[in-house]
Order: structure tokens, then C-alpha cells, then sequence
């Protein structure tokens, strides 16, 4: 079923700009949620039940309640539009196409949060968005919906827009806080959280793009109408930027009840493996979670009909599940090498850690070493268990989620398919043949 919250008018001409936005029922939804008080906003977020879409899926009414409220210190909501999880690019999509819908949701959110000084922190290599997004600013400021005393509520609001430097660790929200801060983006310990000392050791939400933009749709009809959209606390709608071995990669909205299965050979969304080809395995919520065989994707280990949702993707835990995650789902086909593809994301990771702890800092070079040389035909058998064994001595023993992230697709490729790795071991001049073209690492 298409249900469309978020980009219903995307196909709308000029919708980038004010005009169109306006002509088309936009600002509508601040209209409404500035009749009501900030408290009550939040309320009805968290009637929503609308959870965090940049991957970790945390309660964003809840996250908005954690906020502390110290007397004369400033808050500060920050979008974390630092989307660079591989294989994901829904954010970018609203970001260019319906900049009007994030700013909507922002200065909705803004004014619930008392956030006077508002953040967008994007991502380097999105070099073209911030000028986007700073043109639909100035359209919402000369129209009186940005600046001081909006709508006669008494209430100022700014947005501004950050450029990134290219790091994927600042798409964490506490390096994202250092590098807004002007500082290198190292992660922090957390707690504490954001929430009680963020940005300038101010009370701070950051929230991912998407969360923000389906603040407009849940003011548009409601927190109860929102939340009756979707299956149990998968409410609302989901964006998926869907890419790899398929006839029609791109951005859908789904609203979380379809299966994994009609997601990935509809002509409405992926529309089928390209040349006939068998599908072997997916990445469904973007490079951190785990890799799914085809034996597993469409079926959970219950055998129950897997549906694109929080729940249901990640049924059976890791053992045979995974994760909903940021919503960037890759379809490898029977072509693909699993061994070059984990290589591809360990070395990904490694180049990314920021170095601050030991087990994530070694642990990521040391992963890409051993898995270098399986693929290159120079493994031994026991490079698996090592493998194994050092992604392992990683998991939950790092400051931030990147460690995690580096490890779980070691192990779930190791744990779906030793086999493959075993291959590898087993033909070494087969595997340095079909090596010949991978770029030197
Ligand atoms: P997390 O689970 O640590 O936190 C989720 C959010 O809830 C944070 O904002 C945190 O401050 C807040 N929170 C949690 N407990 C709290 C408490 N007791 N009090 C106040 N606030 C609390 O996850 P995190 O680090 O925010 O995100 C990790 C996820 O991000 C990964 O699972 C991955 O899927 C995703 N990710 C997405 C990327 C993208 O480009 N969209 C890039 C890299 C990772
Ligand atoms: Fe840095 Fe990695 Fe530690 Fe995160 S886990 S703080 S990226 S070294």
C-alpha cells in the first residue's frame, strides 16, 4: 500500500520554492501547532508514536521530554543532516527537492523545544544542498514565518545552516555537537546525553532530517491519524533510499506494513533483480546493520511474512534478524562476493573511525588487513575465527556506535556465509583472478 505523508507533493512543479510550497497547503501544519502550547506539542509527538529516522529509532516525543529546561540557559534543537551511512540518501532527497517541508518541521519543532538558535549540520559532500536550504530560509523569513515574534506568539526563531567537512563520525550527535562547536568531531561520553549537556554544554535535540520533516504531517492530520498508519511501533511512514542489484533504484515512502518481498520486486518500488539474476543477500537499514541471506529476508525464522518495519526486520535478533536502521537498503545478487563486499565496508570504516579508542581504532585496520587477505586468496582457515574473534572484542566496547557498526557486518557475514570465506581459502588462484580489478587497498 503507498501511503504519502512526505512526499505526496514532491512531483509538484516549483515545490522547492515558497510559492508552490504555500499554494499547496504548507506552513499549514505551523499554523496549527502554534495554537497550541509547546508542551502540548510534544504530547502530540509522542501520540504519534513517531520514532528518530536517522537510524537508532529512539521515541522522538520521549527524546523532546528529556529535555532539560535549566532557568536562563538557552536550548538548541540541531537537524543532523550529516547523512553518510552508505547506501543512504532519503535525507538528500527532501533536503533538494522539499527544503520548505524540513524547514516547516523545524520551526515547529523549534518552538517546542524553545530553541531561539536552530542548527542544520550537513554533510560536506552535499555541496550543492546548503544553498538550497538557505533559499528557503530567506523565502520563510521575508514571509514572517523565521525571525522575531513569529505569528504574534512572541516567540524568535533563526535557522542556520553548518557545512561538514566530509567525516562520517560527525553524523554521531556528539561529534556533530564538537564539530558545530568549531572542534575536531570526536564522540563524547555519553551520559551525559544531549539532552541535559549539548551544544556549548546547553541542553540540545538533535534529530535526523526525516524525523524533522514528519513533524509537518503529523500536525497536518494528527498525532492519532499518524499513529493508526503503520503496525505496531512502527508508525507513520518511512523513507527507504533503495540501491544496488535492482531495476529501479531510488527514494520510496512506504508506510511500514508492506513485505520485504513486494519492496524488492513490485514495479511500485524495487522493481525486481535486474537480467534475471537470483537475489543472495540485503542490507536492509544501511551499512551498520546486519547483511540478511536471501533465506532470511523474506521470511523471519518464525516463518512469518518479514515486513519492511522496526519490529519485523529485526525479528531474531542478529542470529537471524536485523535492523530497520537509517532505511538505506542494498541488494547484493548472485554475482556479488560477500568477502569483497565486507572489505569494501571494514575498509569504509576504518578510514572513518576517529581513532579516539583503542578497539575501534585497531580493531577496524585489523579487520581490513585479515579480510584483505582472504579475499585476495592469502587467508588461512583460522583468518575466519580471528575475524571473528576481533569484531567481537569490539562490539560494546567502544565510546560511540561506529565500533558496533564495524563490527556487525563482519559478523553477520561470517555467521550467513563462511562458506564464501572458506572459498576463498580453499581456491586461492581463482580468488586472485577474480581479484584482478579491486583498487589497491
Ligand atoms: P542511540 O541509541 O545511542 O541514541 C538515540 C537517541 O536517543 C540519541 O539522540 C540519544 O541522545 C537519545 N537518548 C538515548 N537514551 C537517552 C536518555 N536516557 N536520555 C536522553 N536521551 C537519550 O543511537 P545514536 O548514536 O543516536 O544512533 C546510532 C544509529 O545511527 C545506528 O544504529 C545507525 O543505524 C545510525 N546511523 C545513521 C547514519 C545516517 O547517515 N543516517 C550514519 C551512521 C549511523
Ligand atoms: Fe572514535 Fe571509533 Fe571510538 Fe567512535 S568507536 S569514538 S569512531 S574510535
Amino acid at each position: 500500500m503507498s501511503t504519502k505523508l512526505l512526499l505526496d507533493k514532491a512531483n509538484i512543479e516549483g515545490i522547492r520554492f515558497y510559492k508552490a510550497y504555500r499554494e499547496n497547503g504548507g506552513y499549514a501544519a505551523v499554523e496549527k501547532a502554534f495554537k497550541m502550547t509547546p508542551t502540548e506539542i510534544v504530547e502530540e509527538v509522542k501520540k504519534s508514536g513517531l520514532r528518530g529516522r536517522g537510524g537508532a529509532g529512539f521515541p522522538t516525543g520521549m527524546k523532546w521530554s528529556f529535555l532539560a529546561k535549566p532557568e536562563g540557559v538557552p536550548r538548541y534543537l540541531v537537524c543532523n543532516a550529516d547523512e553518510s551511512e552508505p547506501g543512504t540518501f532519503k535525507d538528500r532527497y527532501l533536503m533538494e527537492f522539499l527544503p520548505h517541508l524540513l524547514i516547516e518541521g523545524l520551526i515547529i519543532s523549534s518552538f517546542a523545544l524553545g530553541s531561539n538558535r536552530t542548527y542544520i549540520y550537513i554533510r560536506g559532500e552535499y555541496a550543492w544542498i546548503p544553498d538550497i536550504l538557505e533559499h528557503a530560509i530567506e523565502e520563510a523569513k521575508q514571509n514572517g514565518w523565521l525571525g522575531k515574534n513569529i505569528l504574534g506568539t512572541g516567540f524568535d526563531c533563526e535557522i542556520y545552516v553548518q557545512r561538514g567537512a566530509g567525516a562520517y563520525i560527525c553524523g554521531e550527535e556528539t561529534a556533530l555537537i564538537e564539530s558545530l562547536e568549531g572542534k575536531r568531531g570526536n564522540p563524547r561520553i555519553k551520559p551525559p546525553f544531549p539532552a541535559i549537556k549539548g551544544l556549548w554544554e546547553s541542553p540540545t535535540v538533535v534529530n535526523n532530517v526525516e524525523t524533522l520533516a514528519a513533524i509537518v504531517p503529523i500536525f497536518n492530520i494528527g498525532g492519532e491519524e499518524y499513529a493508526k498508519i503503520g503496525v505496531g511501533k512502527s508508525t507513520g511512514t518511512k523513507l527507504i533510499s533503495a540501491c544496488g542489484n535492482i531495476n529501479k533504484p531510488g527514494v520510496y515512502e512506504i508506510d511500514m506494513t508492506i513485505s520485504v518481498e513486494e519492496f524488492v520486486y513490485s514495479d511500485e518500488y524495487c522493481g525486481g533483480i535486474p537480467n534475471g539474476k537470483r537475489l543472495k543477500a540485503c542490507i536492509p537499514g544501511g551499512s551498520s546493520v546486519p547483511i540478511l541471506p536471501a533465506n532470511l529476508l523474506f521470511k523471519t525464522a518464525k516463518g512469518e511474512t518479514r515486513l519492511m518495519n522496526y519490529e519485523s526486520l529485526s525479528d531474531g535478533g542478529f542470529a537471524t534478524g536485523s535492523m530497520m536502521g537509517s532505511g538505506g537498503f542494498i541488494v547484493l545478487d548472485e554475482d556479488q562476493c560477500i568477502v569483497r563486499h565486507t572489505l569494501t565496508l571494514a575498509r569504509f570504516y576504518h578510514h572513518e573511525s576517529c581513532g579516539q579508542c583503542s578497539p575501534c581504532r585497531e580493531g577496524t585496520g585489523w579487520m581490513k588487513r585479515v579480510l584483505y587477505n582472504l579475499e585476495y586468496g592469502k587467508g588461512k582457515l583460522s583468518d575466519i575465527d580471528l575475524l571473528w574473534d576481533i569484531q567481537r572484542r569490539i562490539e560494546g566496547n567502544t565510546i560511540c556506535p561506529l565500533g558496533d557498526a564495524a563490527a556487525w557486518p563482519v559478523a553477520a557475514a561470517i555467521r550467513h556465509f563462511r562458506d564464501e570465506f572458506e572459498w576463498h581459502v580453499l581456491n586461492p588462484e581463482e580468488s586472485q583472478v577474480r581479484n584482478f580489478g579491486l583498487a589497491h587497498y
